[in-house]
């Protein structure tokens, strides 16, 4: 018998892509299948980005690259969160990465250990408390409230703070709530924090470029006195259609860019010299697709959230930001877990139970609208027909 470490009993999942494979398998059996399960864009890559990528293999991009990511791609970065954020950072601090994934591990791996806490919101991604998990750190989670848009609330989060708290994670535009934190909460948060200079921030702001209703996105980046510990994520997989290209990056503070390197280097080397290339084709080329990109995800969200609110049984506030809408199904008085399964298997609907996004999800689905209007319409009608039914 191989006896595995330990620590791979502490390794979480991430469920969207069991349901995805249920999903896919259930189609290829002859089911009609509606998939509002996985977080991706249902739109291709812009021509122009493929197109950068196809001409680094012809023009032989075909070696290693530095490990924190060439440095035409890294001053691409910089100039596109000066744009966006307004912000001027050293492309020295930039470190690319296969995906925005690595680089919440890689933060869970710099500070997480036996003793350590790390606080996260839940319900959130479910990375983080995996990866949390398997750096032996101890989960602390950040309560997300519906009636305030999914925010956290900052007195709770600073109230939570103790001795060993390493590093906080936060999520706006949120997965899988769609939430936006207001500024007013990340104010009083970044003001509590000046009296905890210790501990470390990381900002998942993957869905930043995907804010509605003439929001602008408030990175935490803009706050001057948490710069020097604050670990920003951001990608290419949701603002260009990207998700499997695996391109991501994060700036990091201080001496963590050598940090994040050296782990680059004994992980994967480098990403993809190609990719690299389309990662500057995608910040420096035309934005019209990406823009309109989210004006779609923006009419769709009108629709679900209208649609969502006709099922007996579901509340679904209003998403602020990103491509989910996480109703509140307690109405129907069933667990999200199963109503995720009866609607896969009873009317070919995949979504996600809240619960996989931590055990504070209970009670809610996330539905992801990266899917055309029609599918939207007919998975609610679906959904309507089973639980009327009941
Ligand atoms: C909140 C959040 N952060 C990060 C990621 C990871 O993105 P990537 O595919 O670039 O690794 C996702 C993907 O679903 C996400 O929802």
């Amino acid at each position: 018998m191989m006896q595995l470490a330990n620590r791979m009993s502490h390794l979480g999942t991430e469920t969207a892509f069991e349901v995805l494979a249920r999903a896919n398998k259930l189609a290829a059996e002859g089911r009609s299948i509606i998939n509002l399960g996985i977080g991706q864009p249902d739109f291709k890559t812009p021509d122009h980005i493929v197109e950068a990528a196809v001409k680094a293999l012809h023009d032989g991009q075909h070696g290693y690259t530095p490990a924190n990511g060439i440095p035409e791609l890294r001053e691409a970065v910089a100039a596109d969160i000066e744009a966006y954020r307004g912000v001027r950072i050293d492309s020295d601090q930039v470190v690319v990465q296969p995906g925005g994934k690595p680089t919440m591990f890689f933060a869970c791996m710099m500070f997480g250990e036996p003793g350590a806490e790390i606080m996260y919101p839940n319900p959130g991604f479910p990375i983080y408390e995996s990866a949390i998990r398997f750096s032996g750190a101890t989960p602390v989670p950040i309560r997300l409230y519906e009636e305030n848009g999914f925010s956290f609330s900052a007195d709770e989060v600073l109230a939570g703070i103790t001795k060993r708290t390493r590093l906080i994670i936060l999520n706006s535009p949120a997965n899988p709530t769609g939430g936006v934190t207001q500024k007013a909460e990340l104010d009083k948060l970044v003001a509590g924090l000046e009296a905890h200079p210790d501990i470390a921030v990381m900002s998942d702001e993957i869905y930043s470029r995907m804010v509605y209703d003439n929001q602008p996105h408030v990175s935490l980046l803009g706050y001057e006195s948490i710069r020097d510990r604050l670990i920003l994520l951001d990608g290419w997989s949701k603002t260009y259609a990207m998700t499997g290209w695996r391109l991501g990056y994060a700036v990091w503070p201080g001496e963590l860019a050598a940090h994040a390197t050296r782990l680059a280097v004994n992980d994967h080397s480098c990403v993809n010299a190609a990719t690299q290339w389309a990662g500057i084709a995608a910040l420096t080329g035309p934005q019209d697709e990406a823009d309109a990109m989210v004006k779609a995800f923006d009419g769709r969200r009108q629709v679900i959230l209208d649609e969502l609110n006709t099922i007996p049984g579901f509340r679904c506030p209003r998403p602020g930001g990103a491509f989910y809408a996480f109703p509140n199904i307690e109405g129907t008085g069933q667990g999200a877990q199963a109503l995720q399964e009866r609607l896969l298997e009873e009317v070919g609907v995949a979504v996600v139970a809240g619960t996989s996004f931590g055990a504070l999800g209970e009670g809610y689905l996330r539905f992801s609208y990266a899917a055309s209007t029609e599918s939207i319409t007919e998975a609610i009608a679906r959904i309507r027909v089973l639980l009327g039914n009941d």
